[in-house]
């Protein structure tokens, strides 16, 4: 088994698509064992728990000092056996030691089709916002390897949902995520799952 950390910091509805993905057998080798919240109210944490995942919290009020907070999640991660990393509407930043533990081995969900509406603060609705301010007619979602740039890694998969007529930024949000976010995260971590399990038995 590979084992997969998820970091999150709110609803957990990504996430949910990865338990659910999991109980049904559909992420290979990857196995959720540790769901880390930089948030301590977020949903998630409940979902995790209610599936009987381990969690732990670990915010910005807790480790204000960047470098140690980079320091101390690779603690926990390392601490728990995490092979590989999925980002599940985390909104905090990856540090440069978690990223050298993890190369090609963390994977972000990006509500909108990379390379549009990415980058420093472009997150949750106000992605869905900037899309219907510029008139667009489709987006998406994409998945995509976690590097030192904000949205610039490599791109796994992406899938793109139509833009319609009255929408709001929540109802498209709810329609990308539906449509796209939660089928090519979990695809997009069986992948990184598999290629891993590879690695091992070589
Ligand atoms: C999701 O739409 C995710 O794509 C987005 O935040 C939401 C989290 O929802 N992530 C980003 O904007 C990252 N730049 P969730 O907590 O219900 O999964």
């Amino acid at each position: 088994m590979v084992k997969i950390g998820v970091l999150v910091s709110g609803g957990g509805t990504n996430l949910q698509a990865l338990l659910d993905a999991q109980a049904r057998g559909e992420l290979g080798p990857g196995e959720i064992a540790l769901v880390v919240s930089n948030r301590k109210a977020a949903y998630a944490l409940e979902r995790a728990r209610n599936a009987g995942v381990k969690t732990a919290v670990l915010s910005k009020v807790m480790e204000p000092d960047p470098a140690k907070y980079d320091e101390k999640l690779c603690g926990i991660l390392a601490e728990n056996g995490v092979e590989m990393l999925a980002l599940a509407g985390f909104l905090g930043i990856v540090g440069e030691k978690v990223l050298a533990a993890y190369p090609e081995r963390i994977v972000n969900i990006h509500p909108a089709l990379i390379p549009s509406f990415c980058g420093k603060g472009f997150y949750g609705l106000r992605v869905h916002e900037a899309v219907l301010a510029r008139g667009c007619k489709v987006t998406g979602a994409t998945a995509h390897l976690v590097t030192a740039g904000v949205d610039e890694g490599p791109i796994l998969l992406q899938k793109a949902v139509e833009v319609r007529e009255g929408d709001t930024p929540e109802i498209l949000q709810r329609r990308v995520m539906e449509q796209a976010e939660w089928e090519i995260l979990p695809r997009a971590v069986r992948k990184i799952a598999e290629t891993i399990e590879e690695e091992k038995r070589k």
